[in-house]
């Protein structure tokens, strides 16, 4: 973990060399429509044919897919770590690495700390290192391969953020993990929670376990866009 001083004012999303691999990363990702729709017939016809995915299945899909934040959801997960001085951020899904570069980018502007990401497809996290090397910003990430549910077990201290990311049916399980490392204050991101009937009810009461004098926030997003920022849970 790497710490320096805060420096309020400085963006690292204006760095050239984090900008040019957003760019190169976001164009990248903006040519897969076909991949996507691929994806999302997939996903229907599961539904249809009330196919149970495993984690291997999905993670085979997804292989060579980025899914990741848009830039404006990048940017909103960077002034989200920026607003609550996030030193320690847990991402559940790294894929290629988007996420990680905005959380590293403001990690690195609140002074340093830690990315820890994760990423089930080994050519994924080969990537996404690579990404966030040629970002400059490797000092402020580690991302642990294999399963979260085993990888994130010991997060290594307390959690000032988490992003859900990774497949949804796996979010509760992954919140239920990292709760004990929350913190008053921590924030819980989680994209697309409204997937599964009653999810974002079920997140927040997972979150609020076991330790009663804590609070979170979450946030959601879904249909591709931001919204829905739910107000402050007390525990
Ligand atoms: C939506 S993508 C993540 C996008 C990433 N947050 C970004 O913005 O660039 C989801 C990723 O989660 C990974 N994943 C899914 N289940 C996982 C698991 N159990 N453990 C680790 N990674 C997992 C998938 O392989 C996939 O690359």
């Amino acid at each position: 973990m790497r710490h320096e001083e805060p420096t309020s004012r400085t963006c690292s999303l204006t760095d050239p060399k984090v900008r040019a691999v957003l760019d190169r990363l976001h164009a990248e990702a903006g040519g897969q429509t076909l991949g996507l729709a691929r994806l999302l017939a997939s996903f229907a016809f599961d539904k249809l044919l009330r196919h149970e995915v495993s984690v291997a299945e999905e993670a085979a899909r997804l292989k060579d897919l980025y899914v990741c934040l848009s830039p404006k959801q990048g940017v909103f997960a960077y002034q989200a770590a920026r607003s609550i001085g996030a030193r320690r951020i847990v991402e559940f899904g790294t894929s290629f690495g988007v996420s990680a570069i905005y959380f590293a980018a403001a990690v690195r502007d609140n002074g340093g700390g830690v990315v820890i990401g994760s990423e089930i497809e080994p050519g994924k996290v080969a990537r996404a290192r690579d990404n966030i090397e040629a970002a400059g910003l490797s000092a402020y990430v580690e991302i642990r391969e294999g399963d979260a549910q085993e990888t994130l077990r010991d997060p290594g201290g307390p959690l000032d953020l988490v992003l859900l990311d990774g497949f949804k049916t796996l979010y509760l399980p992954i919140i239920r993990l990292l709760t004990p490392h929350l913190h008053p204050g921590s924030v819980v991101l989680g994209d697309n929670i409204f997937y599964g009937q009653g999810l974002q009810g079920r997140l927040r009461s997972a979150a609020r376990r076991p330790a009663p004098s804590r609070s979170s926030s979450a946030s959601s997003t879904a249909g591709g866009r931001w919204s829905c920022p739910t107000p402050r849970v007390s525990r």
